[in-house]
């Protein structure tokens, strides 16, 4: 499938926004002192970008792509909800957890580290790989395995742009990726309902597909703390826990790498987690799912709704086995 990313030679300055709009610049002095691999991105990303600004803050220079609302012809869940009724374990396991319990957290500055069958290794500052120019606002289903779904609009750059800056190396089969483990910042990591930090992964494949997406922001604003500020990802075609919130760590790697909730229970939870109608979970029945907002359940799509995209990457195995 082709589709056209636009260049940020391609946007008029008429579209770009004050720099001031996305750089708190004290932060980013701050943490450019702090991660040494600066000086690297020059060869990664051109000159230092800057990056999103504090959570709730408009993003400017958002492109809308083909996945508009128009396209999918779904009704958006309203903002509320979206970032109220969350699953976010680090800031507690309630749905309203998250909102109550990230206020304070502060997502700058932030450094990415990037190891493993990769050529440009090192930690990276989040303005080191993010183009604000590449933005885009993409509407997609977001389905959590607990049989509930929205419709967001998210704001990110495509993680296949990501990979390919980073060089990826033919021995990378797998990319995984870790959150932020530090407790003292994510107060729920001091009860063990996981084993810290959270981990997901995709494989290479997967996260080269044109609908992998790193996730800035939505609805327009930078990213709030409770959906996983300042980086996460979002694999719309993948039950909700695949797409890990505020990612530190990116390795690219050839064995199948260990992921959260398999490591927690790998009878209900596997590597893929393709949306699959047809594949229950051993608790409930994975056919059909609560829109929020709406009363009456619809029937889950398979690959919820993103079959034409991705059903090529599972040609010839048994989703059955592979959950
Ligand atoms: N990432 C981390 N680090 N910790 C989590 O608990 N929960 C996952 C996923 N990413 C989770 C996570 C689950 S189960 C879901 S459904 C989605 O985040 C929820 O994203 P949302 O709160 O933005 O809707």
């Amino acid at each position: 499938m082709l589709i056209k990313f636009k260049k940020a030679s391609d946007v008029p300055s008429s579209e770009i926004t004050s720099p001031s709009v996305y750089l708190n610049r004290r932060h980013f002095l701050q943490s450019a002192a702090i991660v040494g691999a600066g000086a690297a991105f020059g060869s990664i990303a051109g000159p230092a970008f800057a990056a999103p600004g504090n959570p709730g803050e408009n993003l400017g220079n958002v492109n809308k792509t083909k996945w508009t609302q128009d396209s999918l012809g779904e009704k958006l869940t309203e903002y509320g909800p979206v970032t109220t009724y969350n699953n976010f374990y680090e800031f507690g396991t309630g749905k309203t957890d998250p909102a109550d319990n990230a206020k304070n957290f502060k997502p700058r500055p932030w450094s990415l580290a990037v190891d493993g069958a990769v050529e440009k290794p090192g930690v990276y500052n989040l303005e080191d790989f993010l183009n604000p120019h590449q933005l885009e606002e993409r509407v997609y289903r977001f389905r959590c395995v607990e049989a509930w779904s929205m419709v967001i609009p998210w704001v990110g750059i495509p993680l296949a742009d990501v990979v390919k800056r980073f060089g990826a190396t033919g021995n990378a089969k797998y990319v995984a990726f870790e959150t932020l483990n530090d407790a003292e910042r994510m107060p729920g990591q001091h009860r063990s309902v996981l084993e810290w930090p959270y981990r997901e992964g995709l494989r290479i494949d997967e996260a080269m597909n044109p609908l992998s997406l790193l996730v800035v922001g939505l609805y327009g604003k930078v990213l709030p703390n409770q959906n996983g500020a300042p980086l996460r990802l979002m694999v719309p075609w993948k039950y909700g826990f695949k797409s890990i919130k505020s990612i530190v760590k990116m390795t690219f790697q050839e064995k199948e790498p260990p992921t959260s909730w398999n490591m927690s229970s790998s009878r209900e939870y596997g590597f893929y987690s393709n949306v699959n109608p047809e594949v229950s979970h051993p608790r409930w029945s994975q056919a059909k799912e609560r829109r929020i907002g709406d009363f009456l359940k619809r029937p889950t799509k398979m690959f919820n709704g993103y079959e034409e995209e991705v059903g090529q990457l599972y040609a010839g195995m048994d989703l059955k086995k592979n959950y």
